[in-house]
C-alpha cells in the first residue's frame, strides 16, 4: 500500500491525467483499460466526480453531529 485511496468529489485534476491514471496506474489501483472501461465511460465517470460536493465538516452530517 502507497497510500489510502484519496477523495475523488471535485477533482481538480484535468482530464487528460485523470484518464492516465486510471488506464496505466502504478501503485495499488488496479489499471482499467479501453477493453474493461470504455473511453466514453471514463468521460462520463469524470464528469460525475466533478459534480459531486466536496468534503463537508462533521458537523454538517447529520448522523455525525449527534
Ligand atoms: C472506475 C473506477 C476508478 C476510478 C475512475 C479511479 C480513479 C482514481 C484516480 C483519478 C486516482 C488518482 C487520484 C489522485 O492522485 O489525486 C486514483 C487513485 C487510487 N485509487 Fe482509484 N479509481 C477507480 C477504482 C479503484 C479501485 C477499484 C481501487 C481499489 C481496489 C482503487 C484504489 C485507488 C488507490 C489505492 C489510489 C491511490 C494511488 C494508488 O495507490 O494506486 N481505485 N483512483
Amino acid at each position: 500500500m502507497n497510500y489510502p485511496a484519496p477523495p475523488l468529489a471535485e477533482t481538480s485534476m484535468p482530464f487528460e491525467g485523470f484518464k492516465m491514471v486510471v488506464r496505466e496506474s502504478m501503485r495499488d489501483m488496479p489499471a482499467y483499460n479501453e477493453a474493461v472501461l470504455a473511453d466514453k465511460d471514463l468521460v462520463d465517470i469524470y464528469a460525475f466526480l466533478q459534480s459531486l460536493p466536496g468534503r463537508r465538516p462533521a458537523k454538517d452530517i447529520a448522523i455525525l453531529s449527534d
